[in-house]
Order: C-alpha cells, then structure tokens, then sequence
C-alpha cells in the first residue's frame, strides 16, 4: 500500500532527481554507516568552508580500517559523499583508504552538481585528517583520550580547495 509517507518521499526524491545522480539519492536517503562509534582508534571533527562540519570515527588494524563511521550536519550531497567515503574506507589500508578523493567520491557517486563538489572536498578532507591523527597517536598512544576530548570541542577547519577534485 502506498502510504501518504511513501509519497512524500518520492516528491522528495523527484525533486532531487533534478540535481543529483540516483546513486546520491539513493545514499542521502539511506545513508549508510551514520552515528557514534564506542572506542574507536581515532575520532575527527571538521568545519567545512561553507560552515557544515563531518566527525568521522575509524577502527583500524594492523593499519587496515576495519570499521567507519560519519556524522554530518551538512547537505544531502553531504550525507551521500560521508555515506559512500565511510563503506570505500572499510578494509582499505591507510595508504590505500589515503587515495579516496574527492574525485574519486563524486566519480563514484554518479557525479555531483558544480556547487556541491566542496561537499566531496570535506569528506575526503576528513578521511585524510584523520589518518593523519591516527598516525600522531600511534607515535604517541597516550594523547589518544587527549584527542578526542580537544576535537570534539574544537572543530578542525579545512579548505576544501585543498581537496583533490
Ligand atoms: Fe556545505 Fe554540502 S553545502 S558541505
């Protein structure tokens, strides 16, 4: 039976068809790996130019990300970019997780519109930040309780045009 919540999400979603791919919709709506995360090896927070910011949570083994998870505040090309970055992280070895760009996010989202590319730029931007974190606390595993209390607090601010699009 089509229930009037049924509907609406279609409206919602041929509105979006208008301005993003399938695949964007189909993980703004269901977006995958989304919340906190208890004990991860390394948690970020990062503020986006545009004022949206993504925390991302990382488990990681013998430097392969075993498991990801994203918060966002942002758009929907937000949430589809944090969504898809956070299932090609698992089991991704650091270097290998370290080459997902923005590039390769909108690639592999179908493409995003020109003013929502930067939405691809903060979430490559924080898978990067925190392998970067997550190297400084393996050199010195006692600032990992430090970290994380200090980045919740403090946002970390990115230039998205720093991002490899
Ligand atoms: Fe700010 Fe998408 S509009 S990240």
């Amino acid at each position: 039976m089509n229930t009037g919540w049924d509907k609406f999400q279609e409206m919602i979603k041929d509105q979006m068809r208008q301005v993003y791919s399938e695949t964007v919709i189909e993980h703004a709506m269901d977006p995958k790996n989304v919340g906190d995360m208890e004990n991860p090896d390394v948690y970020v927070n990062v503020l986006g130019s545009c004022g949206d910011s993504m925390e991302l949570w990382l488990k990681i083994k013998d430097d392969v990300i075993i498991d990801a998870s994203f918060l966002t505040d942002g758009c929907s090309a937000t949430i589809a970019c944090g969504s898809m970055m956070t299932e090609l992280t698992k089991n991704k070895t650091l270097g290998e997780a370290l080459a997902i760009s923005a590039r390769v996010l909108i690639q592999k989202l179908g493409g995003l519109p020109p003013d929502h590319t930067h939405c691809a730029g903060l979430a490559s931007l924080t898978l990067k930040r925190a392998i970067m974190e997550y190297m400084k606390i393996s050199r010195e595993p006692w600032k990992k309780a430090y970290q994380q209390t200090k980045v919740r607090q403090n946002p970390v601010i990115v230039d998205e045009s720093e991002a490899q699009y």
